[in-house]
């Protein structure tokens, strides 16, 4: 019998059994809508498809420097100069195979076995479970619609002991609710006074639609901030994520990702120079002002359709609501929605141990069209009646 770890005994997405289950309706109905993908339903932006283009013609495409090629460093130390406003030069950048790959690396660079390290409950899955193979003991802190589902100061003053990390999001998936800028820097000076490295995943900065967002290197230059071009330029596949690193990581953050990736991939991290154009921005805005208007849509219809929700979105491009009236089975509900009328929700499982049973997540990534169309499915549906 081959061996297989106890450390790799993690929780499955169950997005991907919504997955399967929604394209073998589309082969069988064709008809489906997917409002359960995380991710932009468009292509990169033209610029960096060009700069793509252009490298596999004018450059070798080895491999790079295990940090990332310079000039993308640069682009990412002017693009949060200009969008945060904070100092970054590109000796704090570090490049990696997607934000999921700096994650890994950077918990195995600042994390031993059996440190706690606490996140919020709802919050991405692949925080707990990247943590828990690594052999970390998660904390979740209940975060409930009464702080729009984010952490405080309050909460990490009630914790019998300071953690030895504190990741949290804003934008978040899955409620895409921002932490206030006062709140973020009071958790950063609170992370600060305790010896606890705050990881600030700052991946949806871009994605918000009129309450403001704030870096965590406003405040701490002993944090973490985590950034990618997956979601706000439109390039999860492309596979290219960051770090803004205080400089006692950079040298273990190096020497890992060397040992782990070589390096972020070459031909991806060309393209990406081009993400960072103005050209490209003009197109991603585009993208921004397409999620505002279907936000408004779903803001207004949400509660026609009889789904509740108790934060409104401030970015990214999801709503979490809460079906406890309809269900306390989310996986099962979502199966039943996707038969009965081809709309692909993700349950609520994937982000929350104890409450996502009665919870889903809606993406609002696609069309508005599609979106609309959605609603309308839903809002004919028996399963959406109590
Ligand atoms: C909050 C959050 N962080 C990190 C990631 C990972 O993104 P990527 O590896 O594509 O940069 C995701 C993906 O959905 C996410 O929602």
């Amino acid at each position: 019998m081959s061996r297989v770890s106890r450390r790799s005994a993690v929780e499955p997405f169950y997005v991907m059994e919504v997955l399967k289950a929604a394209a073998q309706r589309q082969r069988s109905h064709g008809d489906v809508i997917m409002l359960c993908a995380g991710q932009p339903s468009t292509p990169a932006p033209e610029a960096a498809r060009e700069a793509a283009v252009a490298a596999t013609s004018t450059q070798v495409l080895g491999y790079t420097e295990a940090s990332g090629i310079l000039p993308l460093r640069h682009a990412i130390a002017d693009h949060h100069r200009a969008t945060s406003g904070i100092d970054v030069t590109p000796e704090d950048v570090v490049v990696f195979p997607g934000s999921s790959g700096a994650f890994t690396t950077l918990f195995l660079a600042a994390f031993d076995v059996g440190d706690t390290v606490a996140m919020t409950r709802p919050g991405y899955p692949a925080y707990r479970n990247t943590l828990q193979a690594l052999g970390c003991d998660v904390l979740e802190l209940d975060c409930g619609p009464g702080t729009r589902y984010q952490p405080t100061v309050a909460m990490l003053d009630a914790l019998p002991e300071p953690p030895a990390g504190l990741v949290v999001a804003s934008p978040a998936n899955p409620t895409g609710t921002i932490i206030d800028s006062e709140e973020l820097a009071a958790i950063a000076r609170w992370c600060e006074d305790h010896g606890t490295l705050l990881v600030s995943d700052e991946i949806y900065h871009g994605l918000s639609y009129g309450r403001p967002t704030a870096s965590a290197w406003r405040t701490s230059r002993e944090a973490v901030v985590v950034g990618s071009v997956s979601k706000y330029f439109s390039m999860t596949g492309w596979r290219v994520g960051w770090l803004l690193a205080p400089p006692s990581l950079r040298r273990p953050l190096e020497v890992l990702t060397g040992n782990l990736n070589i390096c972020p991939p070459t031909v991806s991290q060309y393209a990406a120079l081009g993400a960072f154009t103005p050209q490209a921005r003009t197109e991603l805005e585009g993208h921004r002002a397409r999620y505002a208007a279907t936000r408004e849509l779903l803001i207004r219809r949400l509660p026609e359709v009889g789904l509740r929700s108790y934060a409104p979105p401030d970015g990214a491009f999801y709503a979490w609501c809460d079906v406890a009236h309809l269900t306390d089975d989310s996986v099962g509900w979502c199966r039943d929605l996707l038969a009965d009328c081809g709309v692909a929700l993700t349950p609520g499982v994937d982000f929350d141990t104890v409450e996502g049973h009665h919870m889903v997540r809606l993406s609002f990534a696609g069309s508005t069209e599609e979106v609309g169309e959605a609603l309308d499915r839903m809002a004919a549906s028996p399963l959406l009646r109590p």
